[in-house]
């Protein structure tokens, strides 16, 4: 796992993302930081840590973010989330550099709810690692780890690890075939 995060110290994008608990972002602001375009809506009552230039392209569907109390939200360098995100974070996610996240993608570290009445409903760490890039419509479930460079189809739902260097896909979402990615490729989107 080479994931690094690298804290953004200053600039607007700090500033809305460790601001108020409720934020309603309409923006449009460019920099080192990268773009922040629509309305990206950000619920943060832990750790929400981005890296450089990562962008949030929400709009026309807006994107919601939500961090609980104690949890982690880290981001790497060069990330870019499409409209619709919605990333619901009570314990930890962890989304390395250089992956894209495709439009409508949804991230939750835990169930929210119980199954039955003896589901302690714990939550599960996330780990998106480095170089991956995440389809249209995905569902990345409670405890996945998803390997670097690998791809998620679109419309997946992921509910156990995918290893690294893979295109995996559907529901459960399963390894289709290994993909090249010679080593120093990157999926840089912005
Ligand atoms: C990731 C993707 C590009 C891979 O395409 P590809 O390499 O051309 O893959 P193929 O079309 O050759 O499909 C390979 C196999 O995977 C299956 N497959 C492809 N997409 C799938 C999906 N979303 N879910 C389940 N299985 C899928 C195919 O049916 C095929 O199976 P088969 O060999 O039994 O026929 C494509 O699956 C995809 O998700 N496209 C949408 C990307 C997207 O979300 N873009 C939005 C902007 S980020």
């Amino acid at each position: 796992m080479s994931i690094q995060y690298n804290q953004i110290r200053i600039g607007k994008l700090l500033a809305v993302l460790k601001g108020a608990a409720l934020l309603p972002i309409k923006t449009n602001s460019v920099g080192m930081l990268g773009r922040i375009s629509g309305k990206l809506t950000v619920k943060n009552k832990g750790e929400f840590i981005v890296g450089r230039n990562v962008s949030f392209h929400a709009k026309p569907f807006s994107s919601s973010i939500s961090v609980g109390k104690q949890a982690k939200l880290l981001v790497g360098d060069n990330v870019f989330f499409n409209y619709g995100l919605d990333i619901g974070c009570t314990q930890s996610i962890r989304i390395g550099s250089n992956t894209i996240i495709g439009p409508m993608v949804n991230i939750i570290d835990t169930n929210f709810h119980p199954v039955d009445i003896d589901d302690r409903m714990q939550s599960k760490d996330i780990v998106i690692s480095d170089n991956v890039w995440i389809g249209r419509g995905a569902v990345i479930l409670p405890g996945v780890t998803i390997g670097q460079n690998s791809v998620i189809a679109s419309g997946s739902i992921v509910t156990r690890d995918i290893p690294a260097n893979v295109l995996a896909g559907g529901t459960p979402a399963k390894v289709i075939r290994e993909i090249n990615v010679p080593n120093e490729w990157i999926r840089r989107y912005n």
